[in-house]
C-alpha cells in the first residue's frame, strides 16, 4: 500500500512545485515540418537495429499538432508547472546561424497556452537532440558545440525570456556520454569507451556558456541544470565490490556534479590517463561552476555494482537513464559491472523499485555538496506495461496502473521525508517534483516499449487516455491545494 493522497499532501511544504515533464524529440513528431532541420537522433533512429523493432520517432505523440489538447489535459490534471525541451534544430536548423521563425513560433504558442492555463513553464534548452550539422562536425567531441549551445541559449532568452519561470540548461549529460559516445546505444552511436571523456567536459562547458548567456540577457526566471543521480551500492562487503561501486559513482555521478557544484573534477579522475591527455583551459572551470538558482536531479533507481566483467552484455535498457552500464560494451576487459536486484520489485525496464534510495541519493548529495542550491527533482517515474480495461456499457477505458501510481507516491513521500524536519537530508531545500512523464512517448532506443506516461497514448490513433496514476496525481494536487 501507499500513503493516502491526503496524508502525502500534508507533507508538502508551501511553494513546492508538482509538475510533469517531457522532451521535444520524445513527443513532438513533425520532424520535417515548418523548416525543422534534422537532428542527429533522426539519423540514428533510422538506422536498422538502433531502436527496438526499428520503431520510428517520426510521429511520436504528434504533440506538435496536438499541443493545445495536451495543455488542456495538464490543466485538468492541475499541475503547477510543465517541464519541456526545445527542439534545437526546429529553431536553428543547422545548430548555428539563422533562426527559423516557424520553429520559434511553435514554442511561443506553447508558452502562451501554458500561461493562459495557469501552468508555469520550465524550459530545458538541451535534451539530447543535437542538430545533425553539429553532430557531423563531431558533436560533443567538438568543443565548438558548447559555444553553439551558448548561442542557442541567447536566442531562446531573447524569444522566451519574458515567460519562462525556470530554465534548465542541459539534461543528463551522463546519459549522453555513456549511451551516445561510450557505448554507442544512443545517437550519435559512438563506442569510444574512455576516449569519450571530452564529451563530459564539453557538455558541462555548454551548460556554463548557456547559463552565462541567460544571465547576460537578464532573464527573470531561475536557472539550473539537471543531472541524473543513482546511488551506487556494492553487491557485497568485499572491498573490491566497494571500490567498484565508488569508481562507478565517480564515473557516473561525481564527474558530472563535482565540476558544476565545486568547480573541479574529482581528484581520481584528474589523475587518470584519459584526463591528463585531454587539455582544456583552466578558465573553463569558472564558467562551469557559476552559481545556480537550483540544481535539477533526476532520480529513478539505485545501481548495484560488483567487481569483474560479470556475465557479459547487459540489455541496453539497463543503461538508459542512469547511464551507468559500462559492462554493456561486452564482457571481458571491464573491471566492474551492474548487477540485477533479484529480490526487488522491478519495472518493465528491469529497473529496481527502491524508494528508500531516494533518501540515500538526497543524503549523499547533501553530505557531498554542503553548498547545494535549492534542489528540484526534475524527473522521476516508472515504465510498466499497461492494460486497458473497457467498460462496454459506457464505452469508457480505464487503465489501472497501480504500480506506477505507487512508485510515484512512494518516491515523492521519500523525497519529502528526507528533506523534511528531522529527515536524513534535512539541509536540502527541496522545491519540487516533476513526474516523468505526462505522456507515454518515444523512449529513445526502447522505442514505444517503455511507457512512463500518466496519459496512455495509443500510437495508432494517437488517442490519449488518463491512467489511474493521472487521477491519483490530480487528487494529490487537489488535496495539496486544500492544505496550502
Ligand atoms: C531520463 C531522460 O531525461 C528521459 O529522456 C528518459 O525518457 C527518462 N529518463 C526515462 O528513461
Amino acid at each position: 500500500m501507499h500513503i493516502s493522497a491526503k496524508d502525502l499532501a500534508a507533507l508538502i511544504p508551501a511553494d513546492f512545485t508538482l509538475g510533469v515533464a517531457t522532451a521535444a524529440f520524445q513527443i513532438e513528431g513533425a520532424l520535417t515540418e515548418d523548416g525543422r532541420g534534422p537532428a542527429g537522433w533522426d539519423v540514428f533512429a533510422a538506422k536498422p537495429g538502433s531502436i527496438v523493432e526499428d520503431q520510428s520517432p517520426a510521429v511520436a505523440c504528434d504533440h506538435y499538432h496536438r499541443m493545445p489538447q495536451d495543455v488542456a489535459l495538464m490543466k485538468q490534471l492541475g499541475v503547477d508547472s510543465y517541464r519541456f525541451s526545445l527542439s534545437w534544430s526546429r529553431i536553428q536548423p543547422t545548430g548555428s546561424g539563422p533562426v527559423n521563425p516557424a520553429g520559434l513560433a511553435f514554442y511561443d504558442r506553447l508558452l502562451d497556452e501554458l500561461l493562459a492555463n495557469g501552468i508555469s513553464p520550465m524550459l530545458t534548452l538541451y535534451h539530447w537532440d543535437t542538430p545533425l550539422a553539429l553532430d557531423d562536425a563531431g558533436g560533443w567531441m567538438n568543443r565548438d558545440t558548447a559555444y553553439r549551445l551558448g548561442e542557442f541559449a541567447a536566442i531562446a532568452a531573447e524569444a522566451y525570456g519574458d515567460r519562462v519561470a525556470r530554465w534548465c540548461t542541459i539534461n543528463e549529460p551522463a546519459t549522453v556520454t555513456t549511451n551516445g559516445y561510450t557505448l554507442g546505444l544512443h545517437s550519435p552511436g559512438e563506442a569510444l569507451m574512455l576516449n569519450a571523456f571530452p564529451t563530459v567536459h564539453h557538455q558541462l562547458l555548454g551548460h556554463g556558456l548557456a547559463l552565462q548567456a541567460l544571465r547576460a540577457a537578464g532573464v527573470p526566471g531561475e536557472i539550473g541544470m539537471t543531472n541524473v543521480y543513482s546511488p551506487m551500492v556494492p553487491k557485497t562487503i568485499n572491498p573490491l565490490d566497494k571500490i567498484s561501486a565508488s569508481l562507478m559513482d565517480l564515473a557516473q555521478n561525481r564527474v558530472y556534479a563535482d565540476p558544476v557544484l565545486t568547480g573541479k573534477y574529482p581528484d581520481l579522475v584528474r589523475a587518470a590517463k584519459f584526463f591528463s591527455s585531454f587539455e582544456h583551459p583552466d578558465e573553463d572551470m569558472a564558467i562551469i561552476s557559476q552559481p545556480l538558482d537550483f540544481y535539477g536531479l533526476n532520480y529513478y533507481m539505485p545501481t548495484k555494482v560488483a567487481v569483474g566483467p560479470g556475465e557479459g552484455a547487459v540489455p541496453a535498457s539497463m543503461a538508459e537513464a542512469m547511464g551507468s552500464d559500462l559492462s554493456a560494451a561486452g564482457s571481458g576487459g571491464t573491471p566492474f559491472h551492474v548487477e540485477t536486484w533479484p529480490e526487488a520489485d522491478i519495472t518493465s525496464y528491469g529497473w529496481p523499485v527502491k524508494p528508500e534510495y531516494m533518501k540515500v541519493a538526497l543524503k549523499e548529495m547533501s553530505e557531498r555538496y554542503p553548498n547545494l542550491p535549492p534542489v528540484i527533482i526534475t524527473e522521476g517515474g516508472a515504465s510498466f506495461e499497461d492494460i486497458i480495461v473497457r467498460d462496454k456499457s459506457t464505452n469508457t477505458a480505464f487503465i489501472p496502473d497501480e504500480r506506477r501510481l505507487k512508485y510515484l507516491s512512494d518516491h515523492i513521500q521519500a523525497a519529502l521525508e528526507a528533506t523534511g524536519p528531522g529527515g536524513e537530508a534535512e539541509s536540502i531545500d527541496l522545491r519540487g517534483y516533476y513526474v516523468w512523464s505526462l505522456l507515454d512517448n518515444f523512449e529513445w532506443s526502447a522505442g514505444y516499449k517503455q511507457p512512463f506516461g500518466l496519459l496512455h497514448v495509443n500510437f495508432e490513433t494517437l488517442e490519449r487516455t488518463p491512467k489511474a496514476s493521472y487521477f491519483w496525481f490530480q487528487e494529490l494536487i487537489e488535496e495539496r491545494n486544500l492544505v496550502t
